[in-house]
């Protein structure tokens, strides 16, 4: 038979045996890209290919939980990311940009743990490793403490075979990208190398027990074939984002099969690698004297953690014919709707106005709990007048103008006043306990005329 090609979605990995110009299962045009189906011909090969292996199933109520144990990988915060340190046998995907800050944090793994680790890298030489770990390492370029051994190799046969050989308690492979197998004919890269080396690796994760660091380029739009392939294939999804020009960093859980998502770690890129912020807060509340008008403190939730950040807003009278709006980190579609609020439910006519939008530290929002606070900055924007800054908002804004309550406001509360805040806004509707912190007051406002009147009435 001639050779064959499968078509996958670079958007959502769903395969299928033609092209199209857009795809039926994530509805995204033009992601299909074109990768040769392996060879077949000693039989099932590829990821198909097991020998019956000698394990029996179990029952449920006989399966010894407490075994699970837990690797620390001596960075606490990617620990809890992780849930608590890495789980043996499994395989861990980071993925992020160019430059961003992959290898730096996968050296820095092995350097601060001191497990015995196989670090694989296709993309430097040893050399260039070395010079990195000296930038990084704990103790100064003399004290290397570590027990990692550098393995520069792409072939994937080779590394699955050392590693077998020397049963590393860890190991790292800097990048899918640049690893291939012979078993499969098209070049490094491709979809279906990526498919199966880091299939070649789960099943080497899976048998040995050591726990696997992949790590994975994405480009600016996620176009490059690869990590989103990977999601279904790898336990856990670490996705790395920041502006490139801006020191932080924010490391966020994507998919984890041992613990939750949608938590983030947050570091900032030193001289002397990443820098973990356990306290995330403190670098993105404002850095400016009070008095700048177009700030607002948001209580956001990030995953189970609150999180206190800066909205930012500059509201100014449109320059050419239609109004810009335009947001950083923030939903545009759900700014329009909360103008649109503004403008039916409060009398405010922002029609005739660029609105521009930024959450502070390259943070990506998507609690609710960050609308009183946007509508808060823009208003102050438009109005020029600066709000306290000893206070801070968390509540969602409805279609009706109507202030609705978020999830955990007790959590968002507490970390307000551990901050230092005076006064909270929340919803009229928010369920309150007892036992909240003394030193802060809660505002509850029922609707957005409310919350003009009662921050705006000197304005
Ligand atoms: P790197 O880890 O090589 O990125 P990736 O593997 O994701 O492509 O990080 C490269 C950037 O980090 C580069 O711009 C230099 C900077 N950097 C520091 O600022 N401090 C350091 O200690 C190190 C090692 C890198
Ligand atoms: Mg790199």
């Amino acid at each position: 038979m001639a050779a064959k090609s499968l078509w996958y979605c670079t958007s959502c990995g769903n395969e299928s045996p033609k092209w199209m110009g857009r795809c039926p299962a994530c509805g995204e045009w033009n992601t299909m890209v074109e990768a040769p189906v392996e060879k077949k011909s000693s039989g099932a090969k590829g990821a198909a290919r097991q020998t019956v292996t000698e394990r029996k199933p179990v029952m449920l109520k006989e399966i010894d939980r407490s075994k699970e144990t837990r690797v620390s990988l001596g960075m606490p915060e990617v620990d809890r990311l992780l849930g608590g340190g890495i789980v043996p046998g499994s395989l861990v995907l980071i993925g992020g940009e160019p430059g961003i800050g992959k290898s730096t944090l996968s050296l820095q793994i092995p350097l601060n743990s001191g497990l015995k680790t196989l670090y694989v890298t296709g993309e430097e030489s040893d050399r260039q490793v070395k010079m990195r770990a000296e930038r990084l390492s704990p103790g100064g370029p003399e004290e290397d403490g570590s027990n990692t051994l550098i393995f520069c190799e792409t072939q994937i046969e080779s590394v699955i075979r050392e590693a077998t050989e020397i049963m590393p308690d860890l190991m790292i492979v800097d990048s899918v990208q640049t690893m291939f197998t012979e078993s499969v004919e098209s070049t490094p890269g491709s979809v279906s190398q990526i498919k199966e080396v880091a299939a070649m690796l789960l099943r080497f994760a899976k048998q040995t027990g050591v726990p696997v660091i992949l790590i994975g380029h994405i480009t600016k739009d996620g176009y490059i074939a690869g990590p989103k392939i990977l999601e279904h294939i790898v336990d856990v999804v670490l996705q790395f984002e920041g502006e490139n020009r801006g020191s932080y960093r924010i490391l966020r859980s994507i998919k984890n099969r041992f613990g939750s998502t949608s938590e983030i770690a947050v570091f900032e890129m030193t001289g002397t690698g990443l820098r973990e912020i356990a306290n995330p807060s403190e670098m993105l509340i404002p850095m400016h004297e009070a008095g700048l008008s177009g700030a607002a403190i948001c209580a956001m939730l990030d995953g189970t953690r609150p999180l206190l950040f800066e909205v930012q807003a500059l509201v100014s009278t449109a320059v050419y014919g239609t109004a810009q709006r335009s947001a950083t980190g923030f939903d545009t579609r759900r700014l329009n709707m909360l103008l649109a609020v503004l403008e039916k439910r409060a009398g405010f006519h922002l029609g005739a106005k660029d609105v521009f939008l930024n959450m502070a530290g390259g943070l990506k929002v998507t609690d609710p709990a960050a609308d009183l606070a946007v509508v808060a900055a823009v208003l102050s924007s438009n109005f020029d007048y600066s709000l306290p800054s000893d206070c801070c908002f968390a509540a969602e804004v409805g279609l009706s103008g109507e202030i609705r309550p978020v999830g955990q406001s007790d959590r968002r509360i507490g970390e307000a006043a551990r901050l230092g805040f005076k006064k909270i806004f929340v919803s009229s509707y928010t369920p309150l306990p007892d036992n909240l912190p003394k030193a802060i007051k809660v505002v509850k406002v029922p609707d957005v005329p409310a919350l003009v009147k009662s921050l705006f009435k000197n304005a």
